[in-house]
């Protein structure tokens, strides 16, 4: 296997039936098509953002690529080996976070559940020591691994599984909204986490967030899925590109003053000395600020970046010809 094909997925499908009761003896079943028709191809020790709307079928991808879901069509390998079919073998080269749930004992103290799966993971004693103390030192767990998880705040409770995600050593990483909730400060610790593994180890990072600083701070690469496809596969600034996101530029000023003039940013918005220009999301806001303060009294900016929302849908409408996803199949069944 080249480590260009790292995790491949080629026409992947995940077709759920859902029945759903709509009166007294009738039910409803409907397919939904969370994915469709999926083909991607991951390179060892690459970091992607996997982002898309609500629905769109991510956590779906990721559970088919740990093996908790079979696809229901298509090939999925993850470092050659079949999830579904071997899941238990896969599961000592991965490692997940998924955000909305722990996989930590609740009832227990921290380092009692990394105790267990010590033992459970069947991870070498020297190796299992080194992670942990390289997670306590840069997850700044050290005061957190007596307390009981249902005690820990929820960034505190985060870092607790991401540290819990890597004893194994595992080669890929995935994340499912590994920021969601956290405060900024815990959000920075967790990038800065990341990035350091990445480095330092080439662990291969799938990353799913609704934060778009989590991209840009992270992944060189993101792909965007709507309706359970492929939509976008390219850089950041690329995606912006295509759906004319802007960022906005908020100006403080000594005093109040006409509009400023810097195209191509624009002033959409003026509030006595503070104004807000909107600019290209794709271009670099150094020069911008540099010829702002050359020419105004400026006393303080900051940059406002879209919400991955905004991008997104931007990029979907831009698109124009977006291939329309197949109406969920509805047929009425009387049980
Ligand atoms: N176990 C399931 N049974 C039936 N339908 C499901 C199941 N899991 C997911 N779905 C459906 O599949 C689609 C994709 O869901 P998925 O959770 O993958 O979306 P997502 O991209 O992770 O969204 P979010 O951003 O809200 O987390 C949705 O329409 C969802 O309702
Ligand atoms: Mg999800």
């Amino acid at each position: 296997m080249p480590d260009g094909d790292f995790i491949t997925l080629d026409r992947v499908e995940k077709v759920f039936d859902v029945r759903r009761k709509t009166g007294f003896l009738r039910s409803e079943r409907r397919r939904v098509r969370a994915v469709d028709s999926l083909s991607f191809t991951v390179a060892r020790g690459e970091m992607v953002g996997y982002i898309g709307p609500n629905g769109a079928g991510k956590s779906t991808t990721i559970k088919m690529l740990t093996g908790i879901l079979t696809p229901s069509g298509g090939r999925l390998r993850v470092a050659g080996i079949d999830p579904s079919r071997e899941r238990t073998r896969l599961a000592a080269r991965i490692g997940v976070v998924f955000g909305q749930r722990t996989t930590l004992w609740w009832d227990l103290p921290l380092i009692d559940s990394y105790r267990l799966m010590h033992r459970m993971y069947r991870i070498p004693d020297g190796r299992y020591r080194e992670n942990l103390d390289r997670c306590v030192e840069l997850l700044e767990l050290g005061d957190l691994l007596d307390v009981p998880v249902r005690q820990l705040s929820l960034g505190q409770r985060m870092r607790g599984d991401i540290a819990a995600a890597l004893l194994h050593d595992p080669e890929v990483l995935y994340l499912d909204e590994p920021t969601i909730g956290l405060d900024v400060i815990s959000k920075a610790r967790v990038r800065e986490f990341l990035r350091e593994l990445n480095a330092e180890r080439g662990t291969t990072v799938l990353l799913t967030t609704h934060d778009l600083q989590d991209i840009e701070q992270l992944c060189g690469r993101v792909m965007v899925i709507d309706h359970g496809r492929l939509m976008y596969d390219g850089p950041l600034a690329g995606l912006h590109e295509v759906g004319d996101s802007e960022r906005t530029l908020v100006v403080d000023l000594a005093r109040e003053l006409p509009p400023i003039e810097a195209a191509p940013a624009r002033v959409v918005k003026v509030e006595g000395p503070r104004q807000w220009l909107a600019f290209p999301a794709s271009e670099s806001a150094a020069p911008l600020v540099a010829r702002i303060a050359a020419a105004y009294p400026l006393v303080d900016l900051s940059v406002r970046e879209p919400d991955i929302e905004a991008v997104i849908a931007k990029m979907l409408q831009s698109m124009g010809d977006t291939p329309q996803p197949p109406p969920e199949q509805a047929e009425h069944v009387v049980s």
